[in-house]
């Protein structure tokens, strides 16, 4: 089969596009033709050995794929034909032939096509376990998430609504994606230095400031002084102490990753005197500490989805031989909306 390697942990223009042998079956392993598959911010990171995760090398690059079941054990709830998604947790993704546990693998809504499906299982589950179990997002609340035009941010503008909040606000770097956001159902969408964007273009300033501290005032005037009740951070870096200040009384700060490199550090004084939360969120150690809770979030999911309360994704394609720029585009933070590569 064809695949996307990693060689050498020398970042995504070390990817090369080979022929390899397909992965062996094993018990209780789902056979999947894949169709395509999702990029994510991890995948960069694993390409250069920063993650947590350090496969052997050489590795197949990505974490999640959809396709056709080729053969699947008799106790599985998918079977051969079925479209489906499935998590690969982590590499192993981006090829022709991917095998995964039968707990990974999900029935694809028929409204769904193969390359959005391939951005829905790693970062609509991430948010799902942000706002739903670590954020305990109540009716009506207001979500501000940043590095909103990135895989996690598009998926927390496209599920937020649909899990009960009143208003989503993206914070952005750039016009273009802000249009990103817009398309992806923000309800306000914000520069990192503080000028609002209008859907279709145009932007407005609050305040007097321009500069990285911007976004808070544009969010403290939006929200009429009274701040978000959750910040969801992929972000990291100088948006930390600021996002906590963006906060209501009783809101919640919720740690996904660290984007801009830095990792911030909390002074706990700022907690209390606001009476908010700094919580963390890593999906990934509660799926495997907790049997059973990708399919509890799959059956609350997968309805949204075949109804159409939560959007598909609308992925930036790239053919396999293009695996390297696809990742890149991450690494180099020109990607507007989730990163998905076609195999077929
Ligand atoms: N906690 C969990 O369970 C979990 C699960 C999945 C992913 N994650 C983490 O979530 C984060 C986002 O992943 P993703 O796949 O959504 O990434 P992505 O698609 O690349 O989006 C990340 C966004 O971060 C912003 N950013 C700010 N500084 C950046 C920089 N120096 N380089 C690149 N981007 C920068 C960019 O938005 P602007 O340009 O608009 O600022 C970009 O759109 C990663 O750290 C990932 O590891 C965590």
């Amino acid at each position: 089969m064809r695949a996307a390697q990693v060689t050498k942990l020398e970042g995504p223009e070390s990817i090369e596009v080979v022929e390899i042998a397909e992965p062996a079956a094993f018990p209780g392993g789902v056979v999947i033709d894949v169709h395509a598959a999702g990029i994510a911010f991890p995948d960069v990171l694993m390409t250069r050995g920063l993650y947590q995760m350090k496969p052997e090398l050489p590795f197949v690059v990505g974490g999640e794929v959809a396709g056709v079941v080729r053969s699947a054990p008799e106790d599985a709830a998918v079977a051969a034909g079925d479209r489906v998604v499935a998590l690969t947790l982590l590499g192993n993704a981006v090829a022709e032939t991917a095998v995964t546990a039968k707990e990974m693998v999900f029935r694809l809504p028929d409204n769904i096509s193969l390359e959005a499906g391939a951005g829905i299982l790693f970062n609509d589950l991430t948010v799902h376990f942000c706002l739903r179990k670590r954020g305990r997002l109540a009716a009506g609340e207001t979500v501000l998430v940043h590095g909103a035009a990135g895989g996690i941010g598009t998926s927390t503008l496209r599920m937020a609504k649909a899990l009960g909040a009143g208003r989503v606000i993206a914070v952005v770097s750039t016009e273009e994606k802000a249009q990103v956001a817009w398309a992806n159902g923000a309800t306000d969408v914000v520069l990192t230095d503080g000028r609002s964007v209008e859907a279709g273009g145009g932007t407005r300033e609050h305040g007097e400031t321009r500069d990285e501290h911007g976004w808070l005032v544009a969010v403290k005037e939006l929200t009429g002084g009274r701040g978000v009740d959750i910040v969801l951070d992929p972000v990291g870096g100088d948006r930390f102490t600021d996002s906590i200040r963006s906060l209501a009384p009783a809101g919640r700060l919720l740690v996904v990753g660290f984007t801009a490199g830095e990792i911030p550090t909390v002074k706990v004084n700022r907690l209390l005197l606001k009476n908010v939360e700094v919580v963390g969120a890593a999906w990934g150690e509660w799926v495997m500490t907790h049997p059973g809770y990708l399919q509890e979030q799959w059956a609350e999911v997968a309805p949204l989805l075949e109804s159409g309360a939560i959007a598909p994704p609308q992925p930036v394609l790239y053919p396999l031989e293009q695996t390297a720029a696809a990742v890149a585009a991450l690494d180099n933070r020109s990607a507007k909306g989730k990163v998905v590569v076609t195999m077929k």
